[in-house]
């Protein structure tokens, strides 16, 4: 698959409205200041990339968003809501001596699915997005990186979120692949109105994307808007 700089085109997913507002948040751990006054809009549909270097903030701000860390000042507006919201961490949390197939077992809900065969489809039909079909009696241990984040990304795909939050999913993969893991989230985002807000310091990625990011530096929010100015 060729995908060229500029054909990740977004379309215009700002009538979907605002789902989350974050509000001079700020987050310290004891003297460190991991996020510092930060205001942010995520609109419905979106998918934004939050984008720095290495301990700008990244997972903290996703983890405001997931409600998993209290803001020291400022709020995250839009969670009260209860947006059903998925994620994929940077540490994956799969569970290594079970299969693939048992690991993604484990986002069955029954309110979701009507039953265990139409979950397994629409497993078999997100792995073979991915051609890794044939992995599904693997165990998890004996994969490579690359293939543990397909398996996280899948595994919190199948519980259909409103808004998922990728922490670094693709670092392992190459831009071919991490563009891909982009195509399926964008047909989702069609199909569904999925929202995404992926974390990652990958720049190859970024420079090809065109839509909004929000760059981090030192808990700051830099700049936030098209992906093309900066
Ligand atoms: N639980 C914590 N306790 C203390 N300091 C923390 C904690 N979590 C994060 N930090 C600090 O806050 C800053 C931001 O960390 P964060 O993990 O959000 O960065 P990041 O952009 O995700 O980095 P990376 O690209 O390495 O994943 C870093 O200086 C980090 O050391
Ligand atoms: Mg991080």
């Amino acid at each position: 698959m060729q995908i060229q700089a500029g054909t990740l085109k977004r379309k215009n997913f700002l009538r979907g409205g605002i789902l989350l507002t974050l509000e001079n948040l700020s987050v310290n751990f004891g003297d460190k200041k991991a996020l510092s006054k930060i205001n942010l809009k995520v609109a419905k549909g979106e998918i934004l990339f939050v984008t720095g270097v290495s301990g700008a903030g990244k997972t903290t701000l996703l983890r405001c968003i997931a409600g998993d860390v209290n803001p020291s000042k400022g709020k995250v507006n839009g969670i009260e809501r209860n947006i059903f919201i998925s994620r994929v961490f940077q540490d994956l949390r799969l569970i290594q001596d079970l299969s693939v197939w048992e690991n993604l077992r484990l986002s069955f809900d029954p309110l979701i699915y009507k039953n265990q065969k139409e979950f397994k489809d629409e497993a078999v039909r997100l792995c073979n997005f991915f051609s890794i079909k044939d992995r599904l009696n693997d165990n998890v241990m004996n994969l490579n990186g690359g293939l543990k984040q397909l398996i996280a990304l899948i595994r919190s795909l199948l519980s259909k979120p409103e808004l998922i939050l990728l922490d670094e999913p693709t670092s392992s993969l190459d831009t071919e692949s991490a563009l891909r893991v982009f195509e399926l989230l964008e047909k989702l985002n069609e199909i569904s109105g999925l929202t995404c807000i992926w974390a990652t310091h990958n720049r190859d990625l970024v420079k090809k994307f065109n839509g909004n990011i929000a760059y981090l530096d030192k808990g700051k929010l830099i700049y936030s808007g098209h992906a093309c100015f900066i």
